[in-house]
């Protein structure tokens, strides 16, 4: 939003008539928030953040946004890692949080209507009173929200078993760039009339429109949960092994792993004791549901594989939390070093035990003094990568960093195995200089496409996702 004051004010009044004076913030404390990502490494600013409380509201946000030329960024719970939902270029921040009704659970059908401003948690909440789970599940499930998700395609801890968030949509209610709505909230499984809309805006980014709602499938509720925690004397060792669970053990909802070096920085980060007797090179975190007690399968799974040198295991829900803190933390851990230049990528599984003993030495080539933390979910070949110690680069135009050759190093390292430079965080403008990795021309003009359709002013999120035209 480029204007100069006079026009702000026009457009503040604008907005205020439409949701109302408490749900537009322009002072600088109330937008602050707003404005930078939480890891502190994305930093923009913004006129204004208007708060719709409704469909109507946020379709009347859009068409004003239109009229007056105005770029959108949508903002749910400001979770996101690549700079995909702040205002870096100036942009209006649309935040959708007020969007929070969830409608009844349909326990025969195993669906939900939740709202875009509605967190993980809550709809993790709803599901379990009734009898259900939402399968995304990660560690910023209270503030992440289920727009966010959808914008993103988030994954999380259980893809491995139930897919990501693409996988979980049964339909959405959206505001296309246009300003027209467009709403298939019914749930029918089957339903194959044309062009899936739900799956295209999954993943895009808020930058075809803006999902309000969406219609999300709920998986069963097992009664019994096992995680263990095991130690392994290699990188390899630790992915060999998933491999051989993935295919052993029908009931594994997640495999995670862990480095010494994290687990240590974890442990001192919160004063938590060594999760086992000794600290291994590698740790993997599975767990497993089931509705039988799957003690003896795991037990026969985890024996059996000859490199596994330690294992600590937990049932009940108290310890289990305890394990995944472990993994859990790491994030905000990391973040305690420094401001973290993160790396969320997928190789092939059979190159992910290369990938992660060379990329510390591929960061040391063009930061020496930077270090690599690396953590993820192993079951999916989704690797985290978090360097830390790195200069602090300044944001350049749209948002984007430079970087010292860094982005460069890790991309194409993870295209020549392969692999995606993302695979759950999503590409923002962090990473939409790089898109070609992984995306023929074709398909990147077919994008650009389908955004001058649904978006033909370019006012949704205009900085992310799509490389700038040169
Ligand atoms: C995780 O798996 O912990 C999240 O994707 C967050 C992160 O990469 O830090
Ligand atoms: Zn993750």
């Amino acid at each position: 939003m480029l204007a100069v004051n006079g026009i702000d004010a026009a457009l503040v009044r604008s907005l205020t008539e439409i949701v109302g004076e408490p749900h537009v913030f322009t002072a600088p404390d109330q937008r602050r928030t707003y404005e930078v990502d939480w890891t502190g490494r994305f930093v923009g600013s913004t006129r204004a953040v208007v708060r719709p409380g409704s469909l109507d509201e946020v379709v009347a946000v859009v068409v004003l946004c239109r009229s007056a030329g105005i770029a959108i960024v949508a903002q749910g719970g400001n979770t996101g890692l690549v700079g995909g939902g702040v205002p870096l270029a100036g942009e209006l921040v649309v935040s959708l949080r007020r969007l929070d009704r969830i409608g009844p659970v349909d326990a025969v059908a195993r669906q939900v209507t939740a709202g875009a401003g509605v967190t993980v948690a809550a709809l993790q909440q709803v599901a379990a009173a009734a009898g259900l789970r939402y399968a995304i599940d990660f560690g910023a499930r209270d503030s992440a929200t289920v727009g966010g998700t959808i914008a993103t395609n988030a994954g999380g801890v259980n893809v491995l078993r139930y897919g990501g968030t693409r996988e979980q949509l049964l339909g959405v209610e959206a505001v296309l760039g246009t300003g027209d709505v467009v709403s298939r909230l019914g749930g029918l499984v089957k339903d194959n009339t044309g062009y899936d809309l739900a799956s295209l805006l999954c993943g895009s980014e808020g930058t075809l429109g803006l999902v309000t709602a969406a219609r999300l499938r709920l998986v069963t509720m097992h009664e019994q949960r096992l995680t263990a925690l095991i130690g392994f004397s290699s990188i390899s060792d630790a992915v060999d092994a998933v491999g051989v669970w993935r295919s052993s053990l029908d009931c594994l909802d997640a495999a995670e792993l862990m480095l010494d070096a994290g687990m240590r920085l974890v442990c001192a980060a919160f004063g938590l004791p060594p999760p086992l007797q000794r600290h291994w090179p590698a740790y993997v975190l599975i767990e497993v549901a089931a509705h039988d007690d799957p003690t003896a399968l795991v037990t026969a799974a985890v024996g059996g594989v000859a490199t596994v040198r330690e294992v600590a295991v937990a049932i009940d829900s108290v310890r289990r939390a305890q394990l995944w803190r472990y993994r859990e933390e790491h994030t905000l851990a990391v973040g305690t070093v420094g401001v973290p230049h993160k790396f969320d990528v997928t190789v092939p599984i059979s190159e992910l035990a290369v990938f992660v003993r060379d990329v510390p030495g591929r960061v040391a080539r063009v930061v020496p003094d930077a270090t690599t933390w690396q953590f993820g979910h192993v079951g999916d070949g989704n690797i985290h990568v978090n360097v830390t110690g790195t200069p602090p680069w300044a944001n350049g135009r749209g948002g984007y960093i430079d970087d010292g050759g860094l982005d460069e190093q890790i991309y194409r390292y993870v295209s020549e195995l392969g692999g995606s430079i993302s695979a759950e965080h999503g590409i923002g403008t962090a990473k939409a200089g790089w898109l070609h990795l992984n995306r023929s021309a074709a398909e990147i003009a077919a994008m650009r496409a389908v955004k001058r359709a649904l978006d033909p002013d370019g006012i949704m999120n205009p900085n992310a996702l799509l490389p700038p035209v040169t």
